[in-house]
């Protein structure tokens, strides 16, 4: 049984706060489908080969991100790395950059440039404090010791706790959240008051604080569904954080459809050539979700409404739009009315099984499953 209410409802334009749309041939690939998923507005990962260190290479690649989908809003980001310092920051803020991303090196892909001591970084962060930038993080520690990557996220919370003490007026974004030890963290953090307390009329909303601080961007869509054992066995559902057990999926589902505006959609969608999926040295990080982002959250809660994990009469259109672009918007100070409308309905459609052009290939999430279907409205 479909989720029937949700048949032919119109919804503001969806906003992705996580996504990865690589360079060259693949960027060329991925970055027209970000329309296909019901989005109008990315915010864009620097973990590029080399990391996007410089506010100038941020921009640049924003040029060529829009030369490619002018409809589209690219928020950019920086890497945080040794280089960046708080002259860098205030650069930053000045030429228009959002965040900053912060990856625990040699964690996840392209993150052997990334941070081995947070403590090094705190100049920084007392600037991005100051200049109010966002501050995401790839929230694990590296696998060492006892530490496995099913207990990483959680090993890292006291690290986001004590950032969010050190500096109390930072936003913090932990990223693609994947336990329900996380949820409960981010629920226990912020809100602050100073210097963030401005709120922002929203549509249909009344007011949404900005002054909430640490939230929790990603609840990908992927992460809505999966478990250990669905990358266990296949690894075009393998990424990092890996998805963990039916509780932990359960937790971010209820938190996803709560209404909290700590948590809103970032899909995480991260390419790769089908060939580095499929073996040879290492099987690479990351779930490609991109041209099916919004319809791939509304198949979730359908599946969650089935299995009894959430209710029918919680999934509204009011409930969907809070988590998949006002929330989000919100927090990332953008503008409060949106002027597109997305359509979603239930039809035949199914995921397509690759995407190619004649230079690269990708494999998306859930190939050849039914879906949702996202219309772009007037
Ligand atoms: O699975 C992942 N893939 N996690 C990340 O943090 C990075 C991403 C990528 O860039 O492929
Ligand atoms: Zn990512």
């Amino acid at each position: 049984m479909p989720l029937s209410k949700l048949q032919g409802v119109k919804l503001p334009a969806s906003a992705d706060f996580h996504v990865h749309l690589r360079d060259g041939d693949m960027m060329d690939l991925v970055t027209p489908t970000i329309r296909e998923g019901g989005v109008n507005t990315v915010f864009v990962m620097p973990n590029l080969v080399p990391p996007v260190t410089t506010v100038d290479r941020a921009l640049d690649y924003k040029k060529r991100l829009q030369a490619i989908e002018p409809n589209v809003n690219f928020l950019m980001s920086l890497y945080l790395h040794e280089t960046i310092t708080p002259e860098t920051i205030i650069e930053a803020k000045k030429r228009g950059i959002t965040g900053v991303k912060s990856y625990p090196a040699g964690v996840t892909t392209n993150s052997s440039a990334g941070v081995v001591d947070y403590a090094a970084f705190y100049p920084v962060f007392a600037e991005m404090e100051r200049q109010d930038m966002i501050l995401n993080l790839h929230g694990e520690v590296p696998s060492q010791g006892d530490v496995t990557v099913l207990s990483a996220e959680e090993r890292f919370l006291p690290t986001l706790k004590q950032l969010h003490e050190k500096f109390p007026k930072l936003r913090i974004i932990l990223e693609h959240c994947t336990t329900a030890a996380a949820v409960e963290a981010v629920k226990e953090c912020g809100p602050t008051v100073a210097g963030t307390s401005k709120s922002v009329p929203t549509l249909n909303f009344p007011l949404v604080p900005r002054s909430y601080l640490t939230t929790l961007d990603v609840v990908t869509a992927h992460h809505l569904s999966i478990i250990i054992d669905s990358w266990a066995g296949d690894p075009f559902c393998f990424c990092k954080p890996v998805a963990k057990t039916p509780a932990d999926r359960d937790a971010l589902l209820r938190a996803a459809a709560s209404g909290n505006p700590k948590f809103f959609f970032g899909s995480d969608s991260a390419p790769h050539p089908a060939a580095s999926k499929r073996g040879g040295e290492k099987i690479a990080a990351g779930v490609f979700t991109q041209p099916y982002t919004t319809q791939l959250v509304v198949d979730a809660f359908e599946q969650a409404c089935q299995n009894g994990v959430l209710k029918e009469e919680d999934i509204t259109p009011k409930i969907i739009e809070g988590f998949m672009s006002t929330f989000g918007r919100a927090f990332y100070g953008l503008e409060s009315e949106q002027k597109e409308f997305i359509t979603l309905e239930k039809k035949d459609e199914k995921v397509v099984n690759i995407l190619k052009s004649d230079k690269v290939d990708v494999v998306p999430f859930r190939r050849d499953q039914q879906t949702w279907s996202v219309t772009w409205s007037a």
